[in-house]
């Protein structure tokens, strides 16, 4: 049976966040976005809510939440600004969603739990400054020495770089499969900011989400303890496609918070402001526009929602989860450019949130997998080149774990 009502542990939770984040965050967003200022303090109000922890399992310091109620989250985030919506998703989707799943249970001990009760921050770094969607490409290696690996190389793009406690890193530590690109000589570790070697900066000429923190880290020859390494040597590459399906599910939810905040204001502007005698909004292709956003904030809910769906029972979900991720980052592009249209003059100043929905918008476009690479990505399904084959650790269902 198909069910489209939310159930009361989920309704409340998207209330609680609805709330939170309107009284909390929307009255000095725009202050902070001018001020290209990420505030801190926001992180321990998340933590009291949860939502650092929120589908990770109560036994490991985490809220015990299902994945819907990770989407609600990022929706109703991103429907106040996308900065805090990456939070959820480097925190939580990226990095402790794969400890959950791949780490040893000293690892979930030593890192997961303070994670998932928000004393400590994660991220991931995957992308360098000449690899992005060419996940293979990176350059970062790990040459074992004893009891640690000795990791060097350079990680760009990173959200929250600046301000992230622990790094999900991404490295080859077979250099003669490096040279062939064979992924299976990739591995994945846990890398500490207190690390000798490790330094980090903040990315200064980012032109969108400006009230979060998006930057690079750099590590010279820093020691890395064997325990640190996440599931086998050689299973880099898969940690890394892996923790995406976690990330590109909340970006695709969050995007989907970003379209329905352009249909508000939309609609809101649309009945106040007066042109040729009447509200616009009684103008035809004033209604196209705000008509095209119901549909794609409808569709791109039905579509993370079925995403959850598969990960609440434990069943692979790469192909839906990029379905989700590239229709509705594209269909928020299309939101926030109708928005500030809608908008007019008023549109093109932050007066108005609709300027700041634009902004923010494209970088999920490009980021976690750009347009194109989800666009080959789902032909290749169709066509046979790709099929999701089944790896040695999967997400936890949420009704059995
Ligand atoms: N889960 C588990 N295993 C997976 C997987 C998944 N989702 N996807 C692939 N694999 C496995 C495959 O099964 C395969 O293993 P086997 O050969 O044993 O079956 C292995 O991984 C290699 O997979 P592919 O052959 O599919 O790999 P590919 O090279 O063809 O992938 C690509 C190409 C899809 C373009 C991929 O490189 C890609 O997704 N690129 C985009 C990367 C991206 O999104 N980067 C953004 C990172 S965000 C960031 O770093 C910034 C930040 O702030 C955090």
């Amino acid at each position: 049976m198909l069910d489209f009502d939310l159930t009361e542990e989920q309704g409340l939770l998207e209330r609680s966040v609805r709330e939170w984040a309107g009284r909390e965050v929307a009255p000095r967003i725009r202050e902070l976005d001018r001020a290209h200022r990420f505030d801190p303090g926001i992180l321990p109000q998340m933590a009291d809510l949860g939502l650092l922890g929120i589908s990770v399992p109560t036994e490991y310091g985490g809220a015990g939440m299902d994945y819907i109620c990770l989407g609600l989250a990022s929706e109703e985030l991103e429907y106040v600004d996308t900065s805090l919506r990456v939070i959820m998703s480097v925190h939580v989707g990226l990095n402790s969603l794969t400890l959950l799943s791949w780490g040893t249970e000293e690892q979930k001990q030593r890192y997961l739990v303070p994670q998932a009760q928000g004393r400590t921050i994660a991220t991931f770094g995957l992308t360098e400054p000449s690899a992005g969607s060419d996940a293979r490409g990176i350059q970062t290696v790990a040459i074992r020495r004893g009891d640690h690996y000795e990791l060097t190389g350079e990680k760009m793009w990173i959200s929250l770089a600046d301000v992230a406690d622990n790094f999900l890193v991404f490295a080859w530590t077979d250099l003669e499969k490096k040279k062939e690109r064979d992924p299976s000589g990739m591995s994945a570790f846990i890398v500490e900011r207190s690390f000798k070697g490790f330094s980090s900066g903040t990315l200064t000429e980012k032109w969108g989400i400006l009230a979060g923190n998006t930057g690079h880290f750099k590590m010279d020859a820093v020691e890395v303890p064997t325990e640190n390494l996440v599931g086998r040597e050689g299973e880099g590459f898969k940690i890394a496609m892996f923790a995406l399906d976690q990330g590109r599910y909340t970006v695709a939810a969050g995007a989907t918070g970003l379209i329905r905040a352009c249909r508000d204001a939309s609609v809101r502007y649309a009945t106040q402001r007066k042109a040729f005698g009447v509200e616009i909004g009684s103008h035809q292709l004033v209604k196209e526009l705000i008509a095209q956003m119901e549909s794609d904030y409808q569709t791109s809910r039905l579509l993370w929602q079925r995403a959850g769906w598969l990960k609440n029972q434990g069943r692979r979900n790469t192909r839906e989860t990029g379905l989700a991720k590239w229709f509705s980052t594209v269909a928020s592009e299309r939101a926030a450019g109708d928005a500030v249209q809608i908008h007019g003059a008023n549109g093109y100043s932050d007066e108005y949130p609709v300027g700041r929905f634009y902004r923010n918008c494209k970088g999920a476009v490009i980021y976690e997998g750009t347009r194109e690479i989800h666009k080959i990505m789902q032909a290749d399904y169709l066509l046979g080149y790709r099929t999701d084959r089944p790896t040695r650790c999967e997400l936890p269902a949420w009704e059995t774990r």
